[in-house]
């Protein structure tokens, strides 16, 4: 079968279903193993290749997103193993990353925590742009195990440890980042079907108000953060002002906005 024909009918189905048309390029182009870019050189495809992708694009229209089709995301330029025990990776999240890697440049930072590392994708990005030393800690093993996955095969040397926040953390660190669960309990049956049946509750509940995991890293932030080291996290974007307040003993520093133009990074110093 010609491919054009078949990507023509079935954007033609998306957009019928509110199906994003670029999903139906990120599928045909895993199956085909080729780059979105190249797929307009790709002339004929096998009866195979054609019922793989039928496949896949059955899944996606039972709201599977694609990430998890696939079991890979694109994040920070790498890739990374993602399944229903670790969060998808959001864009968003490579503000973090790309804030934390000027702060640790600009400040000589050595060694940094990431806290509810999921996937591994803040800690193993970080790790693979500066020369520090990474301690990254998740309560859940099914997700360590991914993050383990991951880093090695992006080859980056991290220090996994399963703890409950800072229950399992030892010594202090120049720069803490996290993206902890955020979402207020009363709005998680909300959410979007792909998200609520796709990423784990457990990363994305942040009890009431949102702030269960702020308040914690807030009471165990002097014990852990050098002098002078910074504090880097995810927000939600309605929670910049309480988290200033809760935070009102160390220096606030800034607040990122994201793509849409919401707050969603905010750095704090000791
Ligand atoms: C929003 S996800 C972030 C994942 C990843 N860092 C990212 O940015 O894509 C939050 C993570 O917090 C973890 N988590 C939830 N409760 C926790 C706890 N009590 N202690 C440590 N990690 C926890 C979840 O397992 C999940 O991996």
């Amino acid at each position: 079968m010609k491919l054009f024909e078949l990507r023509k009918q079935l954007k033609t189905e998306a957009s019928q279903l509110d199906i994003d048309q670029v999903d139906v390029d990120f599928i045909v182009s895993n199956v085909l193993n080729v780059k979105r870019t190249e797929l307009a050189l790709v002339d004929t495809i096998t009866d195979a290749q054609k019922k793989q992708i039928l496949s896949a694009f059955e899944k996606r229209k039972q709201n599977i997103p694609v990430d998890n089709i696939f079991q890979k995301a694109n994040f920070f330029g790498y890739e990374f193993k993602v399944d229903d025990n670790v969060l998808t990776p959001r864009p968003e999240t490579e503000i973090l990353v790309e804030t934390a890697i000027k702060y640790i440049k600009e400040n000589g930072y050595k060694n940094v925590l990431d806290l509810c590392t999921g996937s591994g994708c803040i800690a193993i990005s970080i790790k693979k742009n500066v020369d520090v030393d990474i301690t990254a800690s998740d309560i859940s093993l099914k997700a360590l195990q991914i993050a383990k996955q991951n880093a090695q095969s992006n080859k980056a040397e991290i220090n996994f440890i399963k703890s409950n926040m800072f229950e399992k953390i030892d010594g202090k660190f120049d720069i803490i980042v996290s993206n902890p669960p955020y979402i207020e309990t009363c709005e998680i049956k909300d959410l979007d079907t792909e998200v609520r049946e796709h990423d784990p509750i457990l990363a994305l509940d942040g009890g009431e108000m949102g702030l269960k995991f702020y308040n914690i890293i807030h009471n165990n932030l002097r014990k852990h953060l050098n002098d002078n080291g910074m504090l880097i996290m995810e927000i939600g974007e309605e929670q910049k002002d309480m988290l200033i307040s809760l935070f009102n003993d160390f220096n606030y520093v800034q607040c990122i906005k994201d793509y849409s133009g919401n707050d969603r990074i905010i750095v704090f110093k000791k």
